[in-house]
């Protein structure tokens, strides 16, 4: 534990005291160029820093795909209700359940391509008529 308490008691403020940082706006502009170079590191680990943050933090950052199924079908909608009349069904139709379909709420068999992707295992409901 020594090395890091030294790291952030002693190594860390004194590079940090060391930067030139002005003490006032003006003092930006009289920066020299070896200044500046100094600065670059600092900042860039603060960004780094930031950014790691904003990715873990905000969802808008995580992607569309982080916590949501539905990436495509009905985005104008609140909620994505569908309803097919049983008698509309000839023999058998299968409904998508992965929420890739093109064709939606039918299966277009884009979960193939979605299972490969993402090692997952979804496939569609289908629903079968029994013939009298
Ligand atoms: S396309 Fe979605 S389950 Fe087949």
């Amino acid at each position: 534990m020594e090395p890091v308490a030294h790291l952030v008691k002693v190594s860390i403020p004194n590079y940090l005291a060391g930067l030139p940082v002005p003490d006032s706006i003006g003092g930006w502009f009289r920066l020299g160029i070896r200044d500046w170079i100094a600065l670059i590191p600092p900042t860039a680990a603060l960004a780094g820093l930031g950014y790691m943050s904003y990715k873990a933090f905000c969802p808008l950052a995580r992607g569309p795909s982080c916590g949501r199924v539905n990436l495509t079908v009905k985005k104008d909608v609140n909620k994505v209700v569908d309803s097919v009349d049983i008698e509309d069904i000839s023999e058998k139709a299968a409904f998508c359940r992965c929420w890739r379909s093109e064709n939606w709420p039918y299966c277009d068999g884009s979960h193939g391509r979605h299972n490969e992707a993402t090692k997952d295992n979804v496939g569609p409901l289908v629903i079968t008529k029994k013939k009298a």
